[in-house]
């Protein structure tokens, strides 16, 4: 089928408690393998691309092999910027067929989030998008937390017809030095407070029984790039060490990491629809 937007994957995904992975894809090993693994479990998928992989065509060819593969299956799949900086991010990824955005506004004061929000929903939606945003702050690495507080959240919804809201209670990117501990009871409030889905950033390294509570408050997307990225980075010098001096071509190198990358994605897909 052709891509879809969040609103084709994610209200359904809250109303009947499970999660839908969101993988940060770069190349075309980790795009197939997600979407490989979505394939096999006849799952939802939302394929989502950095920022900065637009600074040149990466990301409208990285679109281009998502689409495609897309039309292939009988699963809903998106194609969703991450971490939107600007207008101009959310514009550019709405003209090469991006079905989805996300503009962060997390860390400016919440008014000004606001208003740049529902700038860039207004934008999402003529172009028969969805847009994501976030509240709170979930930092990247060490930076400092900013947990989400439930009445913002319900206010922010409101007020600026996002589709779908990340949340921060407690998660970050990256790996953590120290097992990440998630605020479930605020979790709990906010999604009692906010009727669409919620998005949970920093999914590497938070445990499965974390991320299921997470789920049962409203989580219905679960964003995981460093955990799928690193796999695939160990896994090709892990294949220059078993190989030492052979040449092999680059495909047929990257046949095992791909296997890897499909398998981590394939149990993860079914961990959040448990
Ligand atoms: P991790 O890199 O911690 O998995 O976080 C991914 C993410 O939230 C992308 O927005």
């Amino acid at each position: 089928m052709p891509l879809v937007t969040l609103n084709e994957i994610l209200p359904q995904a809250r109303r009947d408690g499970y999660a839908v992975a969101a993988f940060n894809v770069a190349n075309l090993e980790t795009l197939y393998s997600v979407v490989r693994a979505a394939r096999a479990e006849n799952s939802p998928l939302i394929v989502q691309v950095y920022q900065r992989l637009f600074e040149d065509d990466r990301a409208e060819l990285i679109g281009v092999m998502a689409r495609r593969l897309a039309e292939q299956s009988d699963a809903p799949m998106a194609l969703h910027l991450d971490h939107g900086g600007t207008l101009d991010r959310v514009k550019q990824a709405l003209d090469i067929g991006y079905t989805s955005v996300m503009i962060d506004g997390s860390a400016l004061p919440f008014e000004e989030n606001i208003a740049l929000t529902s700038q860039a929903a207004a934008l999402a939606h003529a172009a028969g998008a969805t847009l994501e945003a976030e509240i709170g702050h979930v930092p990247f690495g060490d930076g400092e937390v900013k947990l989400s507080d439930a009445a913002e959240a319900a206010q922010f919804a409101r007020q600026t017809k996002v589709d779908a809201l990340a949340v921060s209670i407690g998660t970050a990117h990256g790996f953590y030095k120290k097992a990440p501990k998630l605020d479930i009871a605020r979790a709990a409030q906010i999604g009692q407070s906010v009727p669409i889905p919620l998005v949970l950033h920093g999914g590497t390294g938070v445990s499965d029984e974390q991320l299921l509570s997470a789920i049962t408050c409203g989580v219905a997307k679960i964003n995981i790039a460093t955990e799928l990225q690193n796999l695939f980075i160990r896994g090709a010098a892990g294949e220059i060490e078993r190989n030492g001096d052979n040449f092999k071509p680059v495909d047929v190198y990257l046949k095992p990491v791909e296997a890897q990358l499909f398998d981590y994605a394939r149990a993860k897909i079914r961990t959040l629809r448990r």
